[in-house]
């Protein structure tokens, strides 16, 4: 019973075998990103799907948007399509990580992939760096630390201007968010603390939301413009 539950619950929004066929028809990632993909696997560092990659990648071009911020560089991978798109509309990204290790790996990445000079990297505490920003931006990732997603959000709605997109990975947390999903229970905090952010943002005045079942899940909320 236990275990029909967590398939039905679990093959509702994520499959494999979807997540496969669907990277199947992405553009060929070249040999940098490929490269990223195999470290982050080696090293199990947590990097955004390719068909996530390439959505945001889609995201900042669609929406034109010029001045990007990412909470959560990790070695750059998913620093590397924002950039890419932030090259289409002549805009730049600025990213933090406050792991030094990981943001250094991420500058030579970006390096590498020529895109450096659209970067702006930063070695900071998101909680500590976000009150003391002053500028705002046109679309913000976040994919940092799970538990603190209703902080960053609290922080991030006054650096989003009118019409901005915030877009934020992991929402799903890997389908456990869902109601009658069965999981470990040293994560029902986790998973708590991310329900409570979904509800809270879905319920967010002066912002439409939608949560998009692919990947690990993303919610991508735009500000009306007032
Ligand atoms: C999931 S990884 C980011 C993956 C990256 N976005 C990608 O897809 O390539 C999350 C990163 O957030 C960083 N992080 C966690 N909490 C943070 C905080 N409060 N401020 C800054 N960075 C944080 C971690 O050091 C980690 O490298």
């Amino acid at each position: 019973m236990r275990i029909s539950q967590f398939r039905e619950v679990s093959f509702l929004f994520y499959s494999f075998e979807l997540e496969k066929y669907l990277e199947d028809l992405l553009p060929p990632r070249d040999e940098l990103l490929l490269e990223m993909e195999k470290v982050a696997l080696e090293e199990t560092i947590p990097v955004v799907t390719p068909a996530v990659g390439n959505f945001l990648q889609m995201l900042v071009e669609i929406s034109g948007a010029r001045s990007i911020l990412e909470i959560g560089t990790a070695i750059g991978y998913s620093t590397v399509y924002l950039a890419r798109g932030a090259r289409q509309t002549g805009g730049k990204v600025l990213t933090l990580d406050m792991n030094k290790g990981r943001l250094q790996r991420a500058v030579e990445y970006l390096q590498k992939a020529g895109l450096a000079d659209l970067v702006e990297f930063s070695a900071e505490n998101a909680l500590k760096y976000l009150p003391r920003l002053s500028r705002q931006f046109d679309l913000i990732f976040v994919d940092a630390a799970k538990g603190e997603y209703q902080e960053y959000l609290e922080l991030l709605i006054p650096l989003l201007v009118p019409g901005g997109l915030l877009v934020v990975d992991n929402v799903l947390f890997r389908g456990w968010v869902v109601p009658g999903a069965v999981f470990d229970s040293k994560y029902d905090r986790m998973v708590g603390a991310m329900r409570g952010f979904l509800r809270h943002l879905a319920e967010m005045p002066g912002f439409r939301v939608s949560i998009l079942p692919f990947g690990d899940g993303l919610a991508l909320a735009r500000r009306s413009l007032e």
